[in-house]
């Protein structure tokens, strides 16, 4: 199959990450989860002491960063100017503040610069909430993966459960619908189907299935 570009969006916890990566391994592509990037520059910030309201020192040190995302046996790792963050970056204290860092227009252009890059010799599986829409507007496939809030937060509360074993369903839940109403409301670029996406709603779907299905698409539509 030639290589071509799929740009896969969607609301927190939609599976998009795992979806990616398997459609990627399936077709050869590279995986790309835009997602570890926004959360790479919250982790830095934080850990430099800053505060997202201080958005002129957050977009100098964006601009410093050295994030590096290499396939890894466990799916993605992620480096921040080489010291590795892999699962720093899932912790609850940058689920927390991403959607923050995520609103400031001058973090987004700098990392949608380097996402455009990542893409420009296709064969790329790109995973967010703006890719179809704004960072890979001419992706060959574009699919909009979704599915309700409570299986959202179902699916994420098994997957986290080692890592925050103090969490409830409830407030998990909660933190999903919050990131997701700051995603879509925000002023520059935020979460929104793109006109050509092919909307997905996985509520009573199994990962082989999603996968099978956007398999299906590539073998229609390129
Ligand atoms: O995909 P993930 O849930 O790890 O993304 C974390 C956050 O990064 C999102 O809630 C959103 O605020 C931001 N993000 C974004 N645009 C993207 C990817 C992620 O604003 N393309």
């Amino acid at each position: 199959m030639d290589k071509f570009n799929i740009a896969i969006d969607g609301p927190a916890g939609a599976g998009k990450s795992t979806i990616a990566r398997l459609v990627a391994n399936a077709l050869g592509f590279v995986y790309v989860d835009t997602g570890a990037m926004y959360r790479a520059v919250t982790w830095s910030v934080l850990r430099s002491g800053l505060s997202p309201d201080q958005e002129s020192e957050v977009i100098a040190l964006t601009e410093r960063l050295d994030i590096r995302l290499a396939p890894g046996d466990q799916g993605q790792q992620v480096f921040v100017d080489d010291q590795e963050v892999t699962s720093d970056i899932r912790s609850a204290e940058v689920t927390g503040n991403v959607s923050r860092i995520a609103q400031i227009a001058e973090v987004r252009r700098i990392l949608t610069d380097k996402q455009k890059r990542l893409a420009a010799d296709k064969g790329v599986v790109m995973d967010g909430r703006d890719i179809g829409s704004h960072v890979l507007p001419d992706a060959e496939l574009k699919v909009f993966l979704t599915a309700s809030v409570r299986i959202r937060a179902e699916r994420r509360f098994k997957e986290i459960q080692d890592q925050r074993s103090e969490v409830t369903l409830e407030q998990l839940e909660h933190e999903i619908a919050t990131r997701d109403r700051m995603d879509e409301q925000r002023e520059t670029s935020p979460l929104v189907q793109a006109a050509d996406a092919i909307l997905l709603d996985t509520t009573n779907m199994t990962i082989p299935q999603v996968v099978e299905h956007i398999l299906g698409l590539c073998r229609s539509k390129v």
